[in-house]
């Protein structure tokens, strides 16, 4: 990751459905912005140490503006509150470069992209990239209904809007979608994208594994992650520093090695963003992030510091 901030400033603001909230951030001497690739989120810093992380949904071509959606939850730890009460146009702040854990494949010869509510944020930029380059895919929007939910009008007047279907559950009963119908048959040629709240996720991946796509075929981005706090105290020797500290029951190691005067970079604080991955050099972590994969985590040589700990006594950490 880069430490290096930009300055940009609320263009146009726009709510989009009850609590959906779109804003262009843009230079606010008209330059370019650094560009980003389809799946790609920046982190807003939105004051007092407040960061969160929201993906680009316009399109990667332009790289005048930066797109993004935000649903007001006045549940959620204050970000998505700060981004709807604060950022006004006209309002300066700065971001991070663009960085992205949820890139498309370059090798699917046909895409499914699943957006669950404002997990559609990083499908519409996928869409963008998928229809500029002229590949087979085809886009599932699912929410509640089309009055909670962004982005309907772009994305049915979208240069790909033909390939775009959307399921509300209020249009049909409450049912869901047929996603066994939506994903059967393709698993040998295709691959599955999906973004959304947690259950929904869930379903999506468990569908697509039934459905025969391999773990290496099934794309995900997580957010709102209820990720499970506290456990047994440890011991953390960051080596790069020199110094050992010791991992309290109800504390994170981040929290731990920042106390200790160590620098450490979080963002999401819920495993799902990647930006405090660190390598382990000796010990067996205990993983409770979403970032890394089943296969990463076996390989217990990297770890998330904002919430995972410790199964030994004692983690090296390459910090
Ligand atoms: Fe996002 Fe740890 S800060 S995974």
């Amino acid at each position: 990751m880069t430490d290096e901030l930009l300055k940009v400033v609320v263009q146009k603001r726009e709510m989009q459905a009850e609590a959906v909230v779109a804003l262009d951030l843009v230079d606010g001497a008209g330059n370019a912005l650094p560009a980003f690739e389809a799946g790609a989120h920046i982190d807003l810093h939105l004051g007092d140490g407040l960061i969160r992380q929201y993906s680009l949904c316009g399109d990667p071509e332009n790289d005048k503006v930066y797109r993004l959606g935000v649903l007001k939850d006045p549940s959620s730890r204050g970000g998505s509150v700060a981004v709807h009460d604060t950022l006004l146009e006209g309002t300066e702040l700065m971001v991070s470069k663009p960085r992205n854990h949820f890139p498309l494949t370059t090798d699917a010869k046909h895409s499914i992209l699943i957006g669950g509510g404002i997990g559609i944020t990083p499908m519409i930029a996928m869409a963008y990239e998928l229809s500029k380059t002229n590949q087979r895919f085809e886009l599932w929007y699912c929410g509640r209904s089309s009055a909670t939910s962004g982005f309907i009008d772009e994305l049915k007047s979208a240069p790909f809007s033909d390939k775009v279907h959307f399921h509300f559950t209020a249009d049909h009963g409450g049912k869901r979608l047929n996603l066994d119908a939506v994903l059967s048959g393709k698993s040998e040629d295709s691959h599955v994208y999906v973004c959304g709240p947690t259950g929904f996720m869930e379903w999506v991946i468990n569908t697509a594994q039934e459905a025969g796509f391999v773990d290496q075929s099934i794309h995900r981005e997580f957010f709102n992650v209820d990720v499970e706090k506290g456990g047994n105290g440890f011991e953390v020797y960051a080596q790069e520093s020199g110094i050992t500290v010791t991992v309290k029951e109800d504390e994170s190691i981040a929290d731990a090695l920042k106390a200790a005067g160590i620098k450490v970079q979080v963002s999401c604080e819920q495993g799902t963003c990647g930006t405090c991955l660190c390598d382990v050099i000796e010990g067996i972590p205990e993983h409770r992030d979403v970032y890394l994969t089943e296969d990463e985590k076996e390989d217990n040589d990297q770890m998330t510091l904002c919430c995972s700990r410790s199964l030994s006594d004692r983690l090296v950490l390459d910090i």
